[in-house]
């Protein structure tokens, strides 16, 4: 990872899906530019296509108009890896399975391969469940493993889609201060997308807001919050008040899209 510098930039990137009266645009007119190791939140109305935006980053999508660029370092294998939401992690495979799996391809010696699922294992306090089976751990443990899976390629670029939305408030709690101590240690360039405003000013250098659909980018704000961060912040009267300014700007937004959905449910 020396030398590493990766950045993406996102210009006038717009997505319709379908055609015809069945056509839902689901992108218009997205900028966005992340610099090397930044950790860009990008938060918004639920359907505004932040999903949409990120499988086209990780160039599993094609958008239908604008330019993406990934641009990585030059030992880079794989540019990016990337954390979705419903722990995409083999059932079949044990834990440290999984975890091995991202380093197949990459060509790596089998000392160099058992060296990174070790180091990843214990840094996501996995090491005891090495051979366990994902249907043996909570919801919290299985989304430590595909993060470890992620985190182990050692990409120039981690993309994590609502990564911990679909756990419990306080396991959410516990692997986002991880996930904050973690990235700290590492030179990585992050796109991480969440409709929790409260994780976004935490983890984030930058927050991005996008519009009710077709998504835009309509507000960005730099996090005032040096590194290393501890998540005291939290109570600080200036997150608060960050925390407040960036909801006023997504309500309306949140608003729009039901007015949306309730104007075509009548038509
Ligand atoms: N493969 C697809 N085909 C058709 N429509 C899609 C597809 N994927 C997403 N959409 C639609 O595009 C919009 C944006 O979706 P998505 O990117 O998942 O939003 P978000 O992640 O912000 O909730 C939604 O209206 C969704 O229904
Ligand atoms: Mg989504």
């Amino acid at each position: 990872m020396t030398d590493a510098s990766a950045r993406i930039s996102i210009q006038n990137v717009g997505k319709i899906y379908g055609a015809g009266r069945k056509q839902v645009e689901a992108l218009k007119s997205v900028d966005l530019d992340i610099k090397d190791n930044e950790f860009v939140c990008l938060v918004g109305p639920s359907g505004c296509g932040k999903s949409t935006l990120l499988r086209i980053i990780a160039d599993l999508q094609r958008p239908s108009s604008g330019d993406v660029q990934v641009v990585t370092s030059a030992e880079a294998v794989r540019p990016s890896a990337v954390v979705f939401q419903d722990y995409s992690i083999y059932p079949w495979k044990t834990v440290a399975g999984n975890v091995r799996f991202g380093l197949l391809s990459q060509g790596l010696s089998k000392a160099e391969i058992d060296d990174r699922v070790k180091l990843w294992l214990d840094k996501l306090r996995l090491t005891a469940f090495a051979d366990h089976y994902p249907s043996q751990l909570s919801g919290g443990m299985r989304q430590r493993v595909a993060i470890a899976r992620a985190m182990v390629v050692e990409s120039d670029i981690l993309l994590m889609d609502e990564p911990f939305a679909a756990l419990d408030a306080q396991l959410r709690r516990v692997l986002q201060e991880e996930l904050l101590n973690l990235w700290q240690d590492m030179h990585r360039t992050v796109l991480f997308i969440t409709h929790n405003l409260d994780e976004a000013i935490l983890l984030g250098d930058r927050v991005a807001v996008m519009s009710g659909r077709p998504g835009r980018i309509i507000a960005d704000y730099d996090i005032p919050f040096g590194r290393p961060r501890q998540a005291e912040i939290r109570g600080s009267a200036e997150f608060a008040a960050l925390e407040q300014e960036l909801w006023l700007r997504l309500r309306d937004e949140v608003h729009v899209g039901d007015e949306t959905v309730s104007q075509k449910v009548v038509a």
